[in-house]
């Protein structure tokens, strides 16, 4: 039996996708990538006036695309979370005229390392609340209010974001890659949880983005020697990994690891 070659499906073209991290880094490439294939972006961090200059400039970029929006809130607030999280939501689901079907999560802040002799057991988890409480918060709202913020169907997806050092750890990071292994835990958890919805995890590995840049021109340097390919990762060649869990509806529960064969090097 021959099945007929059918034309490839654009997935992401009129789709409605919520990134939250969208102002900067791998987020701002994974806006870009969804506007370049025709989709809706709303995007969320926590300072208004960068989401009101990223929108200007997606704009611009983009003169045709279909809508670009954006919600700020402060995510590293246990005591606002949950009404920042429906907020946005909220907004998302108003801007762009109904339900997400995909909703990107990246944003995280600052990161400091401090050697494993300085954990203190009352602060540790508060460095968890934006990478880690904050897309739980997401997948508890989304999965107790079903079809109201994000469409329940296999094309819909959900896509966190861990690590590669989590894998694959450097000295003196012991005490932060936590959260990593634990998202990557999580989305499995929810893959069952919020089936037939997906979610999935990218694993990034050195990706020069805003983040990375401030560690300064060696630090950069040394990442790019743990890859086999010599050098950092661009903040497009990342978004391509998010499009990947985006698009294929037989994707879920999984870890997407780019990070140019760092686990190898
Ligand atoms: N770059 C890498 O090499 C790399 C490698 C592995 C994993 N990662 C992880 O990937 C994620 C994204 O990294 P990136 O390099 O793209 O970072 P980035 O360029 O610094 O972007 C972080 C995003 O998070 C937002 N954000 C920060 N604090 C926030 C808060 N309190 N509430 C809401 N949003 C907040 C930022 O916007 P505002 O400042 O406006 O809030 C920004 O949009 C992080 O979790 C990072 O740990 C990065």
């Amino acid at each position: 039996m021959s099945l007929p070659v059918k034309a490839h499906p654009d997935t992401i073209a009129s789709s409605r996708t919520l990134v939250v991290g969208g102002t900067s880094g791998i987020g701002a490439a994974v806006v870009s990538a969804t506007l370049a294939n025709g989709g809706s972006v709303h995007i969320s961090s926590s300072n208004p006036d960068k989401i009101t200059a990223k929108i200007a400039e997606f704009k611009a970029l983009y003169p045709s695309a279909p809508a670009v929006t954006g919600t700020a809130a402060n995510l590293s607030d246990e005591n606002t979370l949950e009404a920042n999280v429906k907020n946005v939501l909220e907004e998302a689901v108003r801007s762009l005229d109904g339900p997400i079907d995909h909703l990107v999560y990246t944003a995280g802040d600052a990161f400091h390392p401090t050697p494993l002799s300085s954990v203190d057991p009352k602060t540790y988890f508060s460095g968890w609340t934006v990478r880690y409480l904050a897309p739980l918060l997401f997948a508890k709202t989304i999965s107790t209010n079903p079809g109201t913020y994000l469409t329940i169907s296999p094309s819909s997806s959900i896509t966190l974001t861990s690590g590669v050092l989590s894998h694959k750890p450097i000295r003196g990071v012991s005490h932060f890659i936590g959260w990593a292994g634990a998202i990557e835990a999580l989305s499995r958890g929810l893959a069952v949880d919020m089936a037939p919805v997906r979610c999935n995890v990218v694993s990034p590995g050195a990706i020069y983005t805003e983040m990375l840049a401030g560690m300064g021109e060696a630090a950069v340097e040394g990442f790019g020697k743990g890859t086999l390919r010599g050098s950092v990762g661009s903040a497009a060649e990342c978004a391509e990994g998010y499009l990947f869990a985006m698009r294929s509806g037989f994707l879920t529960g999984e870890v997407v690891k780019v990070d140019g064969g760092a686990l190898f090097a």
